[in-house]
């Protein structure tokens, strides 16, 4: 029997995503290409390895056996691309990065300092929101990961960045633009411009509302804080977003900060790597660089 690694890697996608599809998504195949691999593989093993629940692929006994020996395998070839990078001449060095989706604001500043200071260095940079960062972790996939904080319990280390506060943004022509002390309540009858289920800055705003007893009555999803942002300017509704993202509108005086009680929410950016994954040297010295760069990333209107 001949398991390719191709196979195994497309089995784990699936089995953790519990969908074809959304495997396919993730790696850029399409749907019956997935589901062709893992027809294949359960042919190669003789083994049920998924069953049907509705719309979700779940792993049967055997599925959940062979997944064990599938994550140790990515974990053993993540290790030896590590090394192969270490067997490498550091200046020529590869570094794996994913950022949050909101955290671009500031890293790419970061990374351009980096680069300039380390030439030969490339770099592979994905940026996506917190669930798909989780998942690509939890895979031995990127060196380091910006994101806020990371749930306890998924073999993650993390340590804290810098703040991110998020604020409730609007247009400088909006009604309640430069009135002080907003109560909470009042805002909840606005419209709301929140980014996706999935995102960071949502699940943060969600906890927020909740804690505090009150739930917003209008949103409009949106999977960028650019949208968010154009939206809040041109008077569609109210944004709730982190205040590295509307540092150039500030300046600009195309949005405003609205003064609303028990905002900002507080939060950190973190720095996350994968328990157990090899840090090459590069990865440690982008780790040291952005931990010692980054709480001095320029913050217009922080709130003390
Ligand atoms: P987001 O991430 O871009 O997914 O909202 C920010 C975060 O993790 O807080």
């Amino acid at each position: 029997m001949h398991l390719s690694f191709r196979q195994i890697d497309i089995f784990r996608v699936v089995a953790q995503l519990e969908s074809y599809t959304r495997a396919a998504e993730k790696l850029h195949l399409t749907q019956p290409a997935v589901s062709m691999q893992v027809k294949q593989l359960e042919e190669d093993t003789g083994l049920a390895l998924f069953e049907r629940h509705g719309k979700r692929m779940r792993l049967t006994n055997s599925g959940k056996e062979l997944l064990h020996y599938a994550n140790q395998v990515l974990h053993s070839y993540s290790d030896m691309l590590s090394a192969i990078e270490d067997l490498r001449d550091l200046s020529s060095g590869h570094l794996v990065i994913s950022v949050a989706t909101t955290a671009t604001y500031f890293i790419t500043k970061l990374l351009a300092d980096f680069t300039t200071q380390h030439e030969g260095i490339t770099l592979t940079l994905d940026v996506t929101n917190r669930q798909q960062l989780l998942l690509q972790l939890e895979n031995f996939e990127p060196d380091l990961v910006i994101m806020g904080e990371p749930p306890k319990g998924h073999n993650l280390s993390s340590e804290r960045l810098m703040e991110n506060p998020l604020v409730v943004i609007a247009s400088p022509r909006h009604p309640l633009a430069g009135r002080q002390q907003i109560k909470l309540q009042e805002i909840t009858n606005e419209r709301f411009a929140v980014r996706e289920r999935g995102s960071g800055t949502r699940n943060a705003i969600e906890r927020h509302f909740m804690s505090h007893g009150v739930e917003c009555n209008s949103t409009l999803e949106m999977r960028s804080n650019e949208t968010i942002k154009h939206s809040a300017e041109a008077g569609l509704g109210l944004g709730i977003v982190s205040l590295h993202t509307i540092q150039l509108e500030l300046e600009a005086g195309r949005l405003v900060v609205l003064n609303v009680e028990s905002f900002p929410i507080r939060r950190h950016w973190h720095i996350v790597t994968r328990k157990g994954k090899r840090l090459t040297q590069v990865a440690r010295l982008f780790r040291d660089f952005v931990k010692r760069e980054a709480p001095r990333t320029p913050l217009l209107n922080f709130p003390t």
